[in-house]
C-alpha cells in the first residue's frame, strides 16, 4: 500500500491502540508505526495475533507492546494507559478502536446485552480516554472509532450498536472543547462496511452492504487506518467527524 507522506511525521510519539490485535486496530498500529510512532496494542483473546502485530511494528524499527486489557472491565480499560506509558515512556496518541457489534431486533436485545455493549463501546472508551488525559502532552491526540450508522441507519437491527456509538460523538466533541486549551485534539472516524472478522465482505450481509455504498465495495482496514493516522498528525482539526464509508451514508 502507498502512503500519502514520505516523512515520518510521528517520530518520537507513542500511541495506544485499543483492540489492536486484528482488523482496523491492527492496521492502525502498523500505519502509525510506519509514520514513526511506537505502539501499544490491547487485546482480550487474541494474544498471538497481538504479538504478531508487535513483531511487525518492531520490524519497522519501532517499539511495541501487547497488553491484555478488557475494555469491559473498568480497571483494565484505564490500566491499559498506565501499562502503555510504563512500556513506552509516554503517551501522545490514543486510538479508541476496541468495540463490539451486536445487532438484532430490539425486542431480542436483553438488559445483559445492553450492559455488555455499553461497557465496551462507551464506558471503556470514556475510562481509557479519562486515564489518557492525565498523560497526554500538548499536541496529544484522541481518535475514536465510531460507525457510519451514527449518521444514517441503513436498516433494522442496529438500535443498540448505533446508540452506543452515537454516545462517542458527544464524548468526542466535549473532549475537544475541554482539552483544546491544552493543545490536545479529539476526533471521531466513522467507518462504513469494512472487511474484517466483525463484518466479513463474504458474509451473509456482505453483498447487500456493498451494494449500498456509492463505490460498490467494502473498505479495507488500511483505508480506515489511513484516516486515523492522518488525524494523529493533524494539529488544527478537533471535535470533527470523518466518514470513511465508500459513500454508504451519502
Ligand atoms: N468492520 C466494520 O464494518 C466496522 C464498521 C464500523 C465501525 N467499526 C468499528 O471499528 C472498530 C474495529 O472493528 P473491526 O471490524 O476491526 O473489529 P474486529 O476485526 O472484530 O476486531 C476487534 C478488535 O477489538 C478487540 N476487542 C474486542 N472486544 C474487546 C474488549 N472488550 N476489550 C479490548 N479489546 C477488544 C479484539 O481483540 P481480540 O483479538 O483479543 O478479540 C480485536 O482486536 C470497532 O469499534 C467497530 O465497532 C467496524
Amino acid at each position: 500500500m502507498t502512503t500519502h507522506t514520505t516523512e515520518k511525521n510521528l517520530l518520537g510519539r507513542a500511541a495506544l491502540v485499543t483492540g489492536g490485535s486484528r482488523g482496523i486496530g491492527a492496521a492502525t498500529a502498523l500505519r502509525l508505526a510506519r509514520e514513526g510512532a511506537d505502539v501499544a496494542v490491547t487485546y482480550v483473546n487474541g494474544k498471538e495475533a497481538a504479538e504478531e502485530v508487535v513483531r511487525a511494528v518492531e520490524a519497522l524499527g519501532r517499539r511495541a507492546v501487547a497488553l491484555r486489557a478488557d475494555a469491559a472491565d473498568a480497571q483494565e480499560a484505564a490500566g491499559a494507559v498506565t501499562e502503555a506509558v510504563r512500556a513506552l515512556g509516554r503517551l501522545d496518541i490514543l486510538v479508541n478502536n476496541a468495540g463490539v457489534g451486536l445487532l438484532g431486533p430490539v425486542e431480542t436485545l436483553s438488559p445483559a446485552d445492553v450492559d455488555r455493549v455499553l461497557a465496551v463501546n462507551v464506558r471503556g472508551v470514556f475510562l481509557t480516554s479519562r486515564a489518557a488525559v492525565a498523560h497526554l502532552p500538548r499536541g496529544g491526540r484522541i481518535i475514536t472509532v465510531g460507525t457510519c450508522m451514527t449518521q444514517r441507519v441503513p436498516g433494522p437491527g442496529g438500535t443498540l450498536y448505533a446508540m452506543s456509538k452515537s454516545a462517542l460523538v458527544g464524548l468526542t466533541k466535549a473532549l475537544a472543547r475541554e482539552l483544546g486549551e491544552r493543545g490536545i485534539t479529539a476526533n471521531i472516524v466513522h467507518p462504513g462496511p469494512i472487511d474484517t472478522d466483525m463484518n466479513p465482505a463474504d458474509g451473509p450481509y456482505g453483498p447487500g452492504q456493498a451494494a449500498m455504498t456509492a463505490l460498490g465495495r467494502f473498505g479495507t482496514a488500511e483505508e480506515v487506518a489511513a484516516t486515523i493516522t492522518h488525524l494523529a498528525g493533524a494539529a488544527y482539526v478537533t471535535g470533527a467527524e470523518f466518514t470513511v464509508d465508500g459513500g454508504h451514508s451519502a
